[in-house]
């Protein structure tokens, strides 16, 4: 299948990283180039030179932002228009909210977390939009969580915001279809980057277990039996982001080992 990515240009926020470096590297294999963000000029600039090894010839540009800042936001959908001349393809993505119970989160952490979930989308969408369709479209994915379906006992902020993501994303996605730009969101169940790994350390501690014995328990209730690879994400994800997808738009999918039990 021909992806319809040469010559295309993404911009991948959180990509230092995990899910959004994965993508960024599985992007720029499929000849885009790639625009990646992180807040630290050492991981971001570590990250390129990564991507660069592992692709050959790879494109890449990398931009230091804080993406719970309008002024982040700004920088990484201008390293894309300002750098390359145009945008195709936006991962939005970036660090997680903090872990808590339902009442643990005062208001300056619900303010935290709306900015780096929530508002670092919007703020991203209205830079990205008129750059897509000054191209005649373009693609747009989400990183979510299988919170949106079924919330995690100790994630509140993700429970919350990453449902307002994919109302704002939904109605943007119905607003857009008809002018070719497709937004979907693609949620990861459990994958085993350094935000899951420090999680279970901390679940583990606050039990009394080894971080090992948590991560068991974690993944035996995964049906495939262990946590996702990044590049198992990126390879979803990528397809989602890319040109062969021409008929899915609005909708929010999962990445996750069967865990969710639900039909739908
Ligand atoms: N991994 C999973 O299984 C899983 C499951 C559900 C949801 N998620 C969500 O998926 C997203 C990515 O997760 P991950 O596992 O890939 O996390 P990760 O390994 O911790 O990587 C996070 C990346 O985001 C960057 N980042 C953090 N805050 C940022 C900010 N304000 N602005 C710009 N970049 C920022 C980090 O780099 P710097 O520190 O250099 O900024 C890093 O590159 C997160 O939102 C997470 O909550 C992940």
């Amino acid at each position: 299948m021909d992806l319809g990515l040469r010559g295309k240009v993404a911009a991948v926020g959180g990509a230092s990283a995990g899910l959004g470096y994965a993508t960024a590297e599985e992007l720029a294999r499929e000849g885009a180039a790639v625009v990646i963000a992180s807040r630290s000029a050492e991981r971001i600039a570590s990250a390129a030179e990564r991507l660069r090894h592992a692709v050959p010839g790879a494109d890449v540009l990398a931009v230091v932002a804080d993406l719970s800042t309008p002024e982040g936001c700004a920088a990484l959908i201008e390293g894309a228009t300002a750098g390359y001349g145009g945008l195709d393809c936006l991962l939005l993505n970036g660090g997680g909210p903090k872990h808590g119970y339902a009442l643990d989160a005062d208001d300056a952490a619900w303010h935290t977390a709306l900015d780096a979930v929530l508002l670092a989308v919007v703020r991203q969408m209205r830079l990205a939009l008129p750059a897509m369709l000054a191209r005649g479209g373009g693609r747009v994915l989400a990183v979510t969580s299988t919170s949106v379906r079924q919330p995690i006992p100790d994630l509140v902020l993700s429970n919350s915001l990453r449902a307002a993501v994919v109302g704002f994303l939904k109605s943007l996605a119905n607003e857009y279809a008809a002018r070719n730009v497709l937004i979907n969101c693609l949620a990861p169940g459990r994958f085993g980057t350094d935000r899951v790994l420090s999680a279970d350390a901390a679940r583990a501690e606050r039990q009394g277990l080894s971080p090992e014995a948590e991560a068991r328990r974690s993944m035996a209730q995964i049906p495939i039996g262990r946590y996702g690879e990044a590049p198992e994400y990126a390879c979803a994800a990528t397809f989602l982001l890319s040109f062969a997808n021409t008929y899915m738009t609005g909708t929010h999918v999962y990445c996750d080992g069967g865990q969710l039990r639900t039909v739908l």
